[in-house]
């Protein structure tokens, strides 16, 4: 009998807690110094050999941590190859870009701050500039004891890595305020597992956490650019246009959609998921319930 009582507390809880997906959590920062450094150093255009470029200039917060264009522009307007992926909550996804080249904020942080096509910053140049700023200097003396050029990665990464977007509606319901969503919502919701989006899309980023194929279904009506996806990385067959399963969390801000930011519209991005990731074609009624849905990832932008 105790065995049984127990069985159905822990079904009741494990269908509250809805495992499938889980909330943002807020982040204590411990080192303040360290933050306030990494997020001068994120905001500086100085860091770009075109005095410029700063890490913010493509991934804008108001923008959903992403720069609004199909793909980004770095130093000297030089075009990039690939649409800029949102900056907050990356510390929960699997890798730190589309195809898994990067698998830490500080690698990706230094990638792009060297990337010809991105910032061309040079490291030995930037610790100069820091040493020539009264407040940059005074923070990185604090935080680390020598001049290591490493340093200024290891710092960017610690502000990122706690640009987290707690207290969406869809947290908010996970949580168990049943009226954090109405009832357009919660259909779209349900859609959304029924359908099977959460077979890729899932966990705390609603993605970010597998690779996948796009185009599964309907393949002969895909038009293929020449991005291979994570083969460029592995050189295996299999992965051809496996790509990282994108994080859905703020996704209402950060169109355009896709690696190649090839389209604008969340609700032909819906459609197009349904008809080459599942192989169906789901009704205007339902995509609108589940861009409803999608819409209730939103959540509080950092702001200190
Ligand atoms: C010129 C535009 C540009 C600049 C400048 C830039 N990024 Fe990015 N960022 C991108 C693009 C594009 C990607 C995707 C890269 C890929 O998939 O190959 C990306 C990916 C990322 C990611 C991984 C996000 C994810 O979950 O996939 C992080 C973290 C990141 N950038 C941090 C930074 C930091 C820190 C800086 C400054 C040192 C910076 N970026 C500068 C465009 C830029
Ligand atoms: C088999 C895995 C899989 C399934 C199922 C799936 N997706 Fe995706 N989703 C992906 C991949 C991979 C991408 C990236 C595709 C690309 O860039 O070409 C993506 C991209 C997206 C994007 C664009 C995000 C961005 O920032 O660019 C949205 C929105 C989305 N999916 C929603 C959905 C919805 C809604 C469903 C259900 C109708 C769904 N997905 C089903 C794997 C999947």
């Amino acid at each position: 009998m105790i065995k049984l009582i127990l069985v159905i507390v822990i079904s009741f809880i494990i269908v509250l807690a809805d495992p499938l997906f889980s909330i943002i959590p807020k982040l204590k920062i411990e080192n303040k110094d360290k933050y306030n450094l990494g997020k001068k150093l994120f905001f500086d255009q100085n860091l770009s050999s075109s005095k410029s470029v700063a890490c913010a200039n493509c991934h804008i917060f108001e923008l959903g941590g992403a720069d609004g264009n199909r793909v980004s522009y770095g130093v000297y307007g030089k075009a990039g190859i690939i649409n800029s992926p949102s900056i907050f909550n990356t510390k929960f996804n699997i890798a730190q870009d589309w195809v898994g080249e990067c698998t830490t904020v500080k690698d990706r942080s230094k990638m792009a701050f060297l990337s010809k096509i991105e910032m061309a910053g040079d490291v030995k140049e930037t610790l100069k500039y820091i040493k020539s700023n009264k407040s940059l200097n005074n923070l990185f003396q604090k935080v680390y004891n020598d001049f290591n050029g490493d340093n200024i990665f290891d710092a960017i990464a610690y502000y990122v890595e706690h640009l987290t977007t707690p207290n969406s509606r869809f947290d908010k319901f996970l949580q168990g305020d049943t009226k954090a969503l109405n009832e357009n919502e919660k259909k779209g919701y349900r859609l959304f597992k029924d359908y099977g989006c959460v077979s890729c899309h899932n966990g705390v980023n609603i993605g970010g956490n597998l690779y996948q194929k796009f185009g599964i279904f309907n393949k002969d009506e895909i038009k293929r650019d020449d991005n291979l996806g994570r083969y460029q990385i592995t050189k295996k067959e299999y992965d051809k246009y496996v790509l990282k399963v994108p994080s859905l969390r703020n996704v209402s801000k950060t169109a355009p959609y896709m690696y190649n930011g090839r389209i604008t519209k969340l609700k032909d991005v819906i459609k197009e998921m349904a008809k080459h990731q599942l192989g169906i074609d789901i009704p205007l009624k339902d995509i609108l319930s589940i861009e409803s849905f999608l819409k209730t990832l939103d959540g509080d932008i950092p702001n200190d």
